[in-house]
């Protein structure tokens, strides 16, 4: 370990388990730690940079508008939320923006919106629909929708009002609401991210759409980290050919600049009015800034296709190394959202693929997660199996 990361612990609270590595350079899909040691980054930061590290054409467009202004407040029009929401209204098909700073006060804002839209109806104590081994952030309230225990434990009591049904059961959530008129909406992933890359199937996501419809509740799907091209569409409900009434944005959408949104279709755009919901540097011109290069430049480089092609490339490559092997339950996820899951805790692999000049996560104990930059290309792809092959077979083998 290098001094400069033992200097660098006393102070800072011990809320991660971190490997002893400090990065301190990227280019692309690669990294560099202050030791000059190469890593190839199948994690982009957990799904945040959309456009690899040091992007030519993102880094002068920041540095120009850092030079112009960085922040000012929401006292005044921000003409760059106006740009960003135009154009996240057209790739989504819904119609209004709220513009905060990460995944959790995205899916925070998402959740006010959900009890105002029943409060505003007439339901004095509205309940929202939400999934086992969900993830929607570590505030209180979105941990409480959040469904791992593990999480919870130690920051009681939880915020009430959800109601928890499992995954792609649509009899399931039809039993758990059957005759309760308090509930206003159903809030999810489309694929769950910290969960363990578990995917909503697209006939049961139709079914859900239906369902809300039905008995008029809000679809509120948590993008943060499966939308933004990851899969290969916009946003990943779009498989499915569905439309939600609310979704929270984060992680990708600033490709590293920190920028979350909330998307709201007619029936949730009006919700929300002057003095219910704000943010002090939610919407500053920096971060829209991100938000569109971000965007122009995914749309310049063809970013999705790349993501579905290399994605299924990618895929195709880990089956054929690792699926034939008695450890390996299930090779899962779409486009570059892809989970590995293993019969037993991976934890170990992850400072022994970072040894071996891997950057990636485990997830849900035994799940294996990759979610690179959405410029990685197949030589990338393959060099990425290339190094992790051989350290899962290992460890199946102790
Ligand atoms: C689906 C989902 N929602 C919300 C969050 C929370 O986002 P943030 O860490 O930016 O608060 C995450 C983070 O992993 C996530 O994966």
């Amino acid at each position: 370990m290098s001094a400069l990361i033992e200097a660098a612990s006393p102070h800072v609270m011990n809320t991660y388990g971190r490997l002893p590595i400090a990065l301190e350079r990227g280019q692309g899909c690669r990294v560099w730690d202050v030791n000059g040691k190469e890593y190839l980054d199948a994690l982009g930061g957990i799904a945040v940079n959309t456009l690899g590290h040091n992007h030519p054409k993102l880094v002068p467009a920041l540095q120009e508008q850092i030079a112009k202004l960085i922040h000012c407040s929401n006292y005044y029009h921000v003409p760059g939320q106006e740009q960003l929401a135009a154009q996240l209204v057209e790739l989504s098909g819904m119609s209004n923006v709220f513009f905060c700073n990460s995944g959790l006060e995205a899916n925070e804002a998402a959740l006010k919106i959900a009890r105002k839209f029943g409060v505003d109806k007439g339901i004095a104590k509205p309940q929202i629909v939400v999934y086992e081994k969900a993830f929607h952030g570590r505030s209180i309230a979105t941990m409480s929708a959040t469904g791992n225990p593990k999480i919870h434990s130690g920051f009681g009591p939880l915020v009430e009002g959800f109601i928890r049904v499992p995954l792609n059961d649509i009899d399931a959530i039809r039993q758990a609401t059957e005759g309760n008129p308090d509930v206003v909406a159903v809030f999810f992933e489309t694929i769950q991210g910290e969960g363990g890359i578990n995917p909503m199937r697209a006939e049961y996501l139709r079914q859900l759409r239906a369902l809300c419809d039905e008995r008029g509740w809000l679809m509120m799907i948590d993008e943060v980290q499966c939308g933004m091209g990851r899969t290969g569409k916009w946003f990943a409900h779009q498989w499915a050919g569905i439309v939600p009434d609310v979704m929270p944005l984060a992680k990708g959408l600033g490709s590293g600049v920190p920028v979350g949104a909330v998307v709201a279709g007619p029936r949730a755009a009006n919700v929300l009015q002057p003095g219910n919901h704000g943010t002090t540097f939610g919407g500053n011109p920096l971060a829209m800034r991100a938000g569109i290069e971000t965007i122009r430049i995914m749309q310049e480089e063809g970013l999705l296709e790349n993501a579905a092609r290399v994605g299924a490339h990618l895929k195709a490559a880990l089956q054929n190394a690792l699926g034939h092997l008695p450890g390996v339950k299930e090779i899962r996820g779409q486009g570059l959202m892809l989970g590995i899951e293993l019969d037993r805790p991976c934890g170990p692999l992850l400072g022994r693929a970072a040894e071996a000049g891997l950057l990636m996560s485990v997830t849900a104990d035994s799940v294996i997660r990759l979610v690179p930059a959405l410029i990685l290309t197949s030589a990338e792809a393959d060099e990425i199996v290339a190094r992790l092959a051989p350290l899962v077979q290992a460890f199946l083998a102790e």
